[in-house]
């Protein structure tokens, strides 16, 4: 995605504690990062917490309190001066400056800063009047911060809500006409935008828009294994493998199983044969896109990897070289499709429970947005044919489990080879945990309820991601 050259844009957040301003800060890197464009959160709470000790109590944050108000600031300016210096030494682009930023003069001081280096501003600004929403978030994840570590919960809550009684006294709402903001009022059920320019400043608003925070899950799975799986050829339009029709049989039991008590689901597939005959016996709503089309493999499609090799040395290579920006000729590299797929997440984002079936290459780029993995990790990410991986969003992070159906099918997944090894010798290990996370329990339980017109088994793995992060200020 192209930006302007030398915008930079310092997403400045607002409000009150425990309304979403990390979250979002989070969500927003993770979908730029995604898309190639460089950003980083900068949290102030972590720096109060680096300068000035964890455990501090509400009176730290109480307006009335100077030596409270004089190192909030520190830790404000100190976050700020880390900013200033990333947009120049790094060449970030956008910023998300995560903190209260509740008060007028705190908002001049940044604007600024932000003025002398030639670096925009835009303010989000979120405000919750749920009061029992408010509770929740709380409860979901400012009692496991370092701020609240060894303390009675009960307590800790207490706390915590005088602390949001001291930002209420002094906080004031973004007026002003002038300035860049977007204004996000009860999770986004109201929003108002003013000043916004440029298209970045406009994606950034739209993906915020189209977010929200009610339960569900997404499900990944790959096509049933295909007659060019069997055969070891890349692309194509081929049909399901008897093995693939059969795992296409095992699905609605599945899904079903672990949709939980809701029976609200959408099925979206690619325009390709063995997605739609995948999807076949599933009896929900579905819709096929084209934007989930598996990665053109151009002049290479209906080829082996060992024909790649032998017919274009130098392609097969460089794709090893570097597998994200390799362009097949005439196709596409994993960069075109990550961008192709931008749509795709953003109606992701908007939706309740999902079922993708799609492709190998196409489900890893879905899969690295949720799970914040790496362009350079992307392309060798392990979506196994027959398996259902289900991703719950969590307060920062998604949950995730597999289930491996037990209905064989050939691995395609072809490792990324040792440095400086010949493309076909020794290859690593295949990275067994595909997410950078704890895998908090691994069982294999053959479902005893899943006894499927099919008899398969399931062997499921749960895995969860952790992610440290703490409030703003
Ligand atoms: P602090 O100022 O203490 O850092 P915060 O405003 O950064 O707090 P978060 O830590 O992001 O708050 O709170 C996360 C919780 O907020 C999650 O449980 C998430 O579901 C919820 N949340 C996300 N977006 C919103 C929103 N727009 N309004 C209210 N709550 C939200
Ligand atoms: O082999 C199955 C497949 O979906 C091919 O159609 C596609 O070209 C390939 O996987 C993508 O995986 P990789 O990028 O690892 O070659």
């Amino acid at each position: 995605m192209s930006t302007n050259p030398g915008s930079r844009i310092a997403c400045v957040t607002v409000g009150l504690p425990a309304t979403g301003k990390t979250l979002i800060s989070q969500k927003v890197c993770r979908y730029l990062q995604w898309l190639g464009i460089t950003t980083k959160v900068f949290n102030v709470g972590n720096y109060r917490r680096k300068l000035h000790g964890a455990h501090q109590l509400h009176d730290f944050f109480d307006p009335a309190n100077p030596d409270g108000e004089r190192s909030r600031r520190e830790a404000a300016v100190e976050a700020l001066k880390d900013m200033i210096y990333w947009f120049k030494k790094e060449q970030g682009v956008v910023a998300l400056y995560d903190a209260t930023n509740s008060t007028r003069s705190r908002r001049d001081m940044l604007l600024a800063e932000c003025k002398k280096h030639d670096i925009q501003v835009m303010f989000i600004e979120s405000v919750c009047e749920d009061e029992s929403l408010v509770l929740h978030n709380i409860m979901s994840v400012k009692l496991s911060s370092p701020d609240y570590k060894d303390m009675d919960p009960e307590q800790a809550v207490e706390d915590f809500k005088a602390r949001i009684v001291h930002y209420r006294e002094a906080y004031e709402t973004i007026t002003e006409e002038n300035l860049t903001y977007i204004k996000l009022i009860n999770v986004g059920s109201q929003v108002i935008i003013n000043h916004i320019q440029g298209y970045l400043q406009s994606r950034i608003v739209y993906y915020l828009m189209n977010l929200h925070i009610a339960p569900r899950s997404i499900f990944f799975s790959r096509h049933g294994e295909s007659l060019y799986n069997v055969m070891g050829k890349l692309g194509g339009d081929s049909d399901l493998s008897a093995r693939g029709k059969q795992y296409a049989k095992s699905l609605p039991l599945l899904i079903a199983t672990h949709l939980g008590n809701s029976d609200q689901l959408t099925v979206w597939t690619s325009t390709m044969k063995r997605t739609i005959a995948t999807a076949e016996h599933l009896k929900y709503p579905k819709l096929a896109w084209k934007a989930l089309d598996e990665l053109d493999a151009g002049v290479c499609d209906g080829m082996t990897y060992e024909e790649i090799e032998e017919q274009y040395p130098e392609d097969f290579a460089n794709r090893d070289e570097d597998k994200f920006n390799y362009r097949y000729r005439g196709g596409e590299s994993y960069r075109d499709v990550v961008l192709r797929l931008e749509p795709v997440i953003m109606e992701l984002e908007r939706q309740r429970n999902i079922l993708i079936i799609g492709h190998q290459a196409i489900l890893r780029c879905i899969y690295a947005y949720f799970m914040n993995h790496s362009h350079e990790k992307l392309p060798y990410i392990k979506i196994p044919l027959h398996t259902v991986i289900q991703l719950t969003p969590r307060a920062y992070a998604c949950e995730e489990k597999r289930f491996k159906v037990d209905i064989e099918a050939v691995d395609t997944h072809r490792p990324k080879p040792k440095a400086g090894a010949a493309a076909k010798a020794t290859v690593e290990p295949a990275v067994e945990t595909p997410v950078e996370a704890t895998v908090s329990d691994t069982s294999k339980q053959p479902l005893a309820d899943a006894s499927n017109d099919i008899g398969a088994k399931i062997t499921t793995t749960t895995m969860s991601t952790t992610t440290f992060r703490d409030s703003a200020f």
